[in-house]
């Protein structure tokens, strides 16, 4: 059996299995989808968004990219929040980091990769930003972890300034945004404590963040 083949028979088994375990599963996404959460998160294949939180097709409307970054000039990005928040409805925005992650490793060690230096050149500008905070730490572990923390902290900020979550704040529309961080080493979600539900929050987030 080639590659492909094995993830067509894996899929036929799986949709066997929820219209034998949900009758109707399917039918009902048909025509619509109501996730109450968008998830941002790292693109690596350790971090599959649905599975880790146990959440069903049309619950979850996800967005992945190396190191979930949240950058202003990412249309792609900006268009998943907007779409989200204006079309969808969603409720909460989820920042999900993970402990691990090659991608802020890459920029945390210098090292080169290629095209995705640029992509990473944002990571190093939160490194440089908190060189402080994380150079006192002990390990080069501790702060290769801190900076995954940090960095997920930072895309909570970004998300809050994005138009379409100030736009839905002004409005009065009901938005929470979380900053959550994943062990690949044991399975385990961590909530970072951070959430901006207007923009007091952010700001809270942004002073707290310079206090190291
Ligand atoms: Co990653």
């Amino acid at each position: 059996m080639d590659a492909i083949d094995r993830l067509i028979n894996n899929n036929l088994a799986w949709a066997a299995r929820m219209k034998k375990e949900r009758p109707g599963f399917f039918e009902a996404l048909k025509d619509q989808q109501s996730p109450e959460f968008l998830w941002i998160g790292c693109a690596d294949s350790r971090v599959p968004a649905n599975e880790i939180v146990g959440l069903l097709p049309g619950e979850l409307f996800v967005h992945r990219n190396v190191a979930n970054l949240v950058i202003p000039s990412d249309l792609n990005c900006i268009s998943v929040i907007q779409f989200a928040i204006d079309v969808l409805r969603v409720k909460h925005v989820i920042v999900c980091g993970h402990y691990g992650c090659t991608g802020i490793e890459a920029a945390i060690r210098e090292e080169e990769i290629g095209v995705v230096d640029n992509w990473l050149m944002h990571v190093r500008h939160t490194r440089d930003r908190h060189e402080n905070e994380i150079d006192a730490l002990e390990t080069e572990e501790a702060r290769f972890r801190r900076l995954c923390e940090i960095n997920v902290v930072e895309q909570v900020q970004n998300v809050a300034h994005t138009t379409p979550v100030q736009h839905a704040w002004r409005v009065g529309q009901e938005l929470t945004i979380h900053g959550l961080i994943y062990g690949v080493e044991d399975g385990l979600i961590k909530d970072l404590g951070i959430r901006a539900a207007n923009r007091t929050d952010v700001t809270e987030i942004r002073k707290r963040g310079e206090r190291g």
